[in-house]
Order: structure tokens, then sequence, then C-alpha cells
């Protein structure tokens, strides 16, 4: 593929954008400069080039993990808050990166981002059902019969069928490890609450088999490969 397209296709801006980028001097290909916008290069796993200094890899799709601080909006257009699409590179966003599934703007912890319309689709289908894994911290401490309301089902408001915890486990006196299949709207907010008591503070650290990783900072993001698609697959 030409290095215009290339760079288009990454995010880069239009097509004449890129272009300019290249015959500017801005961008190496392994490491060498190239400043022809139609020089062809082989789509390689590992198609590495750098654009004013900074480093990137082709990717055909971008699938992205990213540790959500409070206080932003899974939304382009936030109301009330800063967006999530502050926290990354506005090439993702060029490119039509959007989150797969939405957590509150007070929620913490695993969102994942994509523009592969298939897997958002996936990801967010009520009726592919993938295990998610909340953190919550309550108001009140946590006692066995709210437990049993979880793992039994809870009716919601507006709703007519109970909504069951796949696991609801006490960590400690106000710390609740809660998975759920569904994501629907405020859905763990109003669980607790529909078993009586109050969530003061959510993080999300799981979706499937794939774990928030330890080393991924608030407000921070990384690219998921195949190993780590994988996990999330996993149940
Ligand atoms: N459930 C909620 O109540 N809020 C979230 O952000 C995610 C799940």
């Amino acid at each position: 593929m030409d290095l215009e397209r290339i760079l288009f296709s990454q995010g880069f801006g239009t097509r004449r954008q890129c272009r300019g980028i290249v015959a500017d001097g801005r961008v190496r290909v392994a490491g060498a400069l190239c400043t022809d916008p139609d020089a062809d290069f082989p789509l390689t796993p590992t198609l590495d080039f750098e654009v004013d200094g900074k480093s990137w890899r082709y990717r055909e799709k971008a699938y992205l993990a990213l540790n959500k601080p409070e206080g932003y909006e899974c939304s382009r257009d936030p109301q009330h808050h800063l967006s999530v699409f502050h926290l990354l590179p506005p090439q993702l966003t060029t490119r039509g990166v959007q989150c797969v599934g939405r957590l509150d703007q007070d929620t913490t912890g695993l969102l994942l981002l994509s523009d592969d319309g298939a897997f958002v689709h996936a990801f967010t289908s009520p009726k592919r059902k993938v295990p998610k894994v909340y953190l919550a911290t309550t108001r009140h401490p946590l006692d066995e019969a709210q437990l049993a309301a979880l793992s039994e089902g809870v009716l919601l408001h507006g709703e007519s069928d109970p909504s069951a915890a796949l696991a609801a486990v006490r960590r400690d006196d106000h710390l609740l490890e809660l998975s759920v299949l569904e994501g629907k709207y405020h859905q763990v907010k109003r669980m607790v609450a529909a078993a009586g008591n109050r969530v003061e503070k959510l993080h999300r650290e799981r979706i499937g088999g794939f774990a928030l990783p330890a080393t991924l900072a608030e407000g921070t993001w990384c690219w998921l490969d195949e190993p780590e698609l994988a996990a999330l697959r996993r149940e």
C-alpha cells in the first residue's frame, strides 16, 4: 500500500493532508526518512513508522483498552464533563474509534474502544452475554441478604424480569465484587439499590477473561493485540 494511503487508513488526516505530511519530510518508515507519498510498503504485522518523531504501528483495525478515570463521559459530545476521547491521540478519533459499551462518568476502570463495527456489535449486543466484573464500594455494610438478593435476582424499576448477578462476593464490609452478563443502563448501581444498599464508587475490573492490566495507569490506554483479544473472548 502506498504511504499516503497507509497514513490515511491510520487516521492522520485527509488523503491530501497525508500526502503533505509525507512530502514535508515528517515520516520515517522502519527508521528511514521517506518523502514519496506514492512509495509502496507491504502491510506486514510489524510495519512501524514515525510521524513527527512519534512511532506508530500499522493496524488494519484498532482495538484498545483505556483505564478510565472518574469525570469522563463515554461520548464524543460530552454534556458536563470531559470526553474519554480527550485521552486518546486524535488519529484514533479520526479513524472512527468508538466506545464498546459505556461507563458512567463517575465509573472508573476498563473501557474497550475499537473502530471494528463487528467487534463493537459483538461485545454490546444483548444476545452475546459477556461477563463483566465490577468492584462496588457501598455506602452501607454488605450483608448476606443483599448478596443473596443479587445472586437470586432483583427487580429493576421498569423491568418485568429480575436481573441476577453471575456472582456477588463480599471482598470486605463495604466492597462488593459483582459479575454481570448484561450491560443495562446503570445496571450495577440499580441492582445494588434494589438489594437495599447504595454504590458510592464503581470500578470495572474485567471483561470476559481480560483484566485491566495492573501496569495501565489511570487515564492511559494500550493496544489490544491477538493474545488480549483471545482473553476477552474467554469467559
Ligand atoms: N453499571 C453502572 O451502574 N454503571 C456503570 O458505569 C457500569 C455498570
